[in-house]
Order: C-alpha cells, then structure tokens, then sequence
C-alpha cells in the first residue's frame, strides 16, 4: 500500500467507491426484498436474474477495485481523530472489502453449484459460465455465507456511515472525512 501524503483518494478510487457503493445498496435491499417473498407467490423469481446479472458486475468491480486500493496513493488518517477512531475506521475499511469479496464470490458459487440453472444470464446478451461442479450439499453452504454476509454487511455499514456522519457533523470543520471521497 502506497503512503503518499495526498489529501483526497485518487479519481479512479472515487468512481470505484460511488459504482461499487450505488450497486451493493440496491443488491442488499432488492436481495432481503425478493428473498422474503412467499415461495408460492408468482412474482416470487422475478428479481432474481437482476439480482444476479448487477451481482456478477459487482463482482468484476470488487475484482478491480482490490488491486487499484494497493497501488493507489491513500490519505493519511487526519490527525485531529482520535487513535481509537483511525483504529476503528480502519477495521471496518478492511471489513467492508471481506465483505464485498464475500458476498459477490458466495453469491458466484451458488449460483454455480445450484443444479437447477446453468451460468448466470447476463441480461439476454451472454451467460457467464459456471466454474463448479453442481453440489446440493455446497450450494447450502454458499446460501449460508451469502445471508451471514448480507447481515454482517448492514453491520458494517451502519458503522460506516455512522463514522462519516459524525466526522462531517458532530466534529470540527477539519475532520471531515467526506470531502476526501467526493
Ligand atoms: C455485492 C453483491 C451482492 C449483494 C449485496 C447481495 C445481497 C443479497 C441479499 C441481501 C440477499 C438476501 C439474503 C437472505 O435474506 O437470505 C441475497 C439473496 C440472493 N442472492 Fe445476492 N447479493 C449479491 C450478489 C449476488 C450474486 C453475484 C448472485 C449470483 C450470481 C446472487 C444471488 C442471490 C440469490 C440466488 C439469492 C436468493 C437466495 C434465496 O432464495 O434465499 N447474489 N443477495
Ligand atoms: C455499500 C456501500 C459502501 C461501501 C462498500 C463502502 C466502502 C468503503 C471503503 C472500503 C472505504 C475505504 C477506502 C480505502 O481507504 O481503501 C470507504 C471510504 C469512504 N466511504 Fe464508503 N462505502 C460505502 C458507502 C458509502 C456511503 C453511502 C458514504 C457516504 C455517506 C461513504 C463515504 C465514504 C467516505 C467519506 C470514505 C473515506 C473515509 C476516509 O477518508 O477515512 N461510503 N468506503
């Protein structure tokens, strides 16, 4: 990771973060909607090939946006916030990209190990193929870390935007944290 003393992130950091952040509270609203329809419901599966499709674009800009974090020149903490609070803000950060990696990879796998479909159809213009074998048994435990993932994911969230929202509003002038990713 790159150190440099810069006080805002890079124009390709911002786009990345403003992409990726728009695509995964849409995916984590529209995912606990249409989970939570009845099964018998007919409308039960309508969501689901756009819930997959904006997931599968997700995953490709978590698998950009990795490697551009590493090679990227970062801002320092500001130095007005406390050391508990660089620590802290700095455990979600790395809790934020576990769980993007997480949630786009699980959702990846289940679809692929589920017997029933075949790659994920990308809206009618070409399917992404499976990279699994299909497996009942894996497609349970995808489902599983998909949905822990969803709830630790509003977890990590609610801090994030907690911490932002304190620092622009309860802090002075100087330790807001907004400006550097607008
Ligand atoms: C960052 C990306 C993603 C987010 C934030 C997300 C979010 C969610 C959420 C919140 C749920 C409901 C969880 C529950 O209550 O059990 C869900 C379910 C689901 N997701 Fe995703 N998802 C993402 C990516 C994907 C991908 C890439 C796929 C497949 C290609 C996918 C397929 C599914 C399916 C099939 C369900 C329904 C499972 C069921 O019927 O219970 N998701 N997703
Ligand atoms: C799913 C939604 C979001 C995700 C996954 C996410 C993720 C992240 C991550 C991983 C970072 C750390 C960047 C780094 O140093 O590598 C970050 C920084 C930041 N995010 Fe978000 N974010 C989301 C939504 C938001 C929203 C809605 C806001 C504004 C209200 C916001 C404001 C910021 C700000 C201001 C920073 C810079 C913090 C600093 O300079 O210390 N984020 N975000």
């Amino acid at each position: 990771m790159n150190t440099a003393i810069t006080d805002k992130y890079s124009k390709t950091m911002r786009v990345l973060h403003w992409l990726t952040a728009m695509i995964i509270m849409t995916l984590l609203a529209v995912g606990f909607y249409m989970a939570g329809i009845d099964p018998d419901a007919s409308d039960k599966y309508d969501l689901y090939p756009y819930h997959k499709a904006f997931g599968m674009i997700a995953l490709l800009l978590v698998l950009v946006r990795l490697p551009v974090r590493f090679k990227s020149d970062i801002p320092q903490p500001l130095i007005g916030l406390k050391k508990w609070e660089q620590h802290l803000s700095h455990l979600v950060h790395i809790g934020l990209y576990a769980a993007m990696l997480s949630m786009t990879v699980s959702g990846y796998f289940m679809n692929s190990t589920f017997p029933y479909v075949t790659g994920v159809d990308m809206f009618g213009l070409f399917s992404v193929p499976d990279i699994t074998p299909k497996s009942e048994y894996w497609n349970g435990i995808c489902h599983e870390i998909h949905s822990f993932t969803a709830w630790a994911f509003l977890v990590l969230l609610t801090l994030h935007l907690a911490g932002v929202a304190k620092h622009r509003l309860m802090d002075d002038k100087e330790n807001d944290v907004l400006p550097r990713m607008m």
